[in-house]
């Protein structure tokens, strides 16, 4: 947008200067200018001019604009600096529209995020924390920018866990009055949180248990009776769970589908990889040879049906592109999030839908690594005892801090969780997708510095003060000053960083333009009294920057999926 129109003036210029070249230009921190452009240089060199004359020349050539002023710096930079009136204009158009000046893309495109994973019958942990709220940011980054997306939880629900599970409740008499054994009472939860654990550690040691779970699993996936009822009882219970701790997050998804529901595609898979010729039998099983040529990636072959007959984790994410290619066409991209654990797992399943045309051709499949988050060790992040953690347990973790840090202005419940869950996914955010990171409680809940909560009070502070000049109508937004000028500067910034966190599929930068434009608020406040202002126009014009900033902390905290509490 204005940075277009800077550019196109600039290569105008250029071109009148009978230099026929696109120029470019980028944001500035040079005082007094707000874009600059480096290109004078290479330009220079290639017409043999000198680089200092060569921008004089191009900025000779540019004549008068009400918008911009443009100069010539040592030893050849042009600056822009964008004229006080045109800031007015910006900053009264990014109040009225919508979008508040966001440029949306100019083609849409249809995309399938699966982003929450979490395994039926196991409690979530802290593994599936950062996809989700990665995830979310993303989806709502991506229909930002214009995108169609429907998000999938596919859930794990098709697995081993779930043979071991009911295996073990079974072995606990829990299951008694599915084996006309009498009567049990309905399962619950905990039931679930109890057996679970216990199967999985009495798997490693016990082969014979492992084997009887294996069993137990496919007469699951057979649908036999009483099985597959027990397992659907197991399924809702924990789904219903799955759905509390996500929507703590404020992770919504549009599709609770699972590995289960794929199931039925599988035999269409293993039909398409064979007639494509793609499937060979090695002992006994179906793989399908994905390594390439190329010796740099060598990939072991992609295991899709077991000796007895069983699919397996691979089976079900190809039926899911499969049921999801059938369901949706046109379908422009598929998106998974998951740590690097899963980076094998994605390459031969991606290969295997390509090779047989599964997913058809211009379709974009990708996997977003996450990096891990660490303990202060620097390794990833566990309980004192060594147990991996909770995710419940993390988000009442966040939310206890909240409320013993506002117990003393009577903060209520959900505020202390909208805090809690701010300081956790902007701790995280903040950091590139796939860097590790350590997680620290204290510093993420801290009320100043790159963190959800003080942006949260930037918000919460500028509400308290347009109640306190609620007499005041907006007026026009006024730049006056350089605290005024900088706000809209933070802002131009903040509009293109929606444009760098689509590009990188990463949402670090949004998170520190959105502290750049609190803190140049701040810096505004403490040096111009609003609620005490004398002069209406002004005062009038100060109500309307501050209902600009809040629109633009709100909209950017939204793609965060940050929520501003009432009071803090
Ligand atoms: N359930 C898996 C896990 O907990 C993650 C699922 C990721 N998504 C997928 N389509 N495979 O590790």
């Amino acid at each position: 947008m204005i940075k277009d129109r800077i550019e196109q003036i600039l290569t105008d210029g250029a071109k009148a200067a009978g230099y026929d070249e696109k120029l470019s230009c980028s944001f500035s921190a040079r005082e007094g200018s707000d874009y600059q452009c480096n290109d004078c240089f290479a330009l220079a060199k290639k017409f043999g001019k000198n680089p200092f004359e060569l921008a004089e020349e191009i900025v000779n050539h540019i004549g008068y604009k009400p918008s911009f002023e443009f100069s010539v710096a040592k030893p050849a930079f042009i600056n822009i600096k964008i004229t006080d009136f045109a800031f007015e204009l910006l900053g009264q158009v990014f109040l009225e529209n919508e979008r508040g000046g966001v440029k949306e893309h100019v083609k849409s495109e249809l995309v399938i995020l699966d982003y929450g994973g979490a395994n039926v019958a196991k409690a979530l942990h802290v593994g599936h924390l950062r996809p989700a709220i990665i995830g979310e940011s993303l989806k709502r980054l991506y229909k930002l920018m214009g995108d169609k997306v429907i998000s999938d939880v596919h859930l794990g629900d098709w697995g081993l866990q779930m043979g071991l599970t009911e295996l073990q409740l079974y072995e606990d008499g829990k299951l008694d009055g599915y084996f006309g054994k009498g009567q049990n009472a309905p399962l619950t939860i905990d039931d679930l949180n109890e057996a679970y654990p216990k199967a999985s550690a009495r798997k490693q040691q016990d082969e014979d248990f492992r084997e009887r779970a294996e069993s137990w699993t496919l007469k699951i996936q057979r649908r036999e009776s009483p099985y597959y009822e027990i397992y659907k009882v197991i399924r809702e219970l924990s789904v219903n769970e799955i759905k509390q701790n996500y929507s703590k997050l404020g992770a919504e998804f549009d599709l609770w589908y699972g590995e289960s529901t794929a199931d039925p595609y599988c035999q269409d898979v293993i039909n398409i990889l064979n007639n494509e010729g793609l499937l060979r039998r090695s002992e006994g099983a179906m793989v399908v040879d994905v390594a390439k040529e190329d010796e740099n990636s060598p990939m072991p072959p992609c295991l899709v049906q077991k000796s007895n007959g069983a699919v397996l984790y691979a089976t079900t994410d190809i039926a899911t592109i499969l049921m999801r290619n059938i369901a949706y066409p046109n379908v422009d991209r598929i998106e998974y999030v998951t740590d690097g654990r899963q980076k094998m797992h994605f390459t031969q399943v991606f290969r295997v839908c390509k090779l047989s045309g599964i997913s058809p051709e211009g379709q974009q499949l990708v996997h977003i690594v996450n990096g891990t988050m660490n303990g202060s060790d620097g390794k990833p992040f566990k309980t004192r005892s060594g147990d991996t953690i909770k995710l419940e347990d993390i988000i009442e973790m966040l939310s206890a801090s909240a409320r013993e840090k506002l117990r003393a202005n009577g903060a209520s419940e959900d505020d202390a969780l909208k805090i809690g869950v701010a300081a956790m996914k902007f701790g995280d955010l903040i950091n590139n997708v796939s860097k590790d990171y350590v997680f620290d409680l204290d510093k993420f809940m801290s009320f100043e510095g790159k963190t959800g909560p003080y942006l949260q009070y930037t918000v919460v502070r500028i509400n308290s003060i347009l109640k306190k000049t609620q007499d005041t109508p907006a007026g026009g937004i006024r730049i006056r000053n350089e605290e005024e000028r900088n706000i809209m500067r933070a802002i131009l910034r903040l509009n293109s960083s929606y444009e760098v966190c689509y590009r990188e599929k990463s949402l670090n930068n949004l998170c520190s333009a959105l502290y750049d434009l609190a803190s140049a608020f701040s810096t505004f406040y403490n040096n111009h009294n609003v609620v005490n202002e004398q002069d209406p126009k002004v005062k009038a014009g100060y109500v309307a920057l501050l209902q600009l900033v809040k629109k633009k902390l709100i909209q950017g905290l939204d793609v965060l999926a940050i929520e501003v509490p009432e009071r803090m």
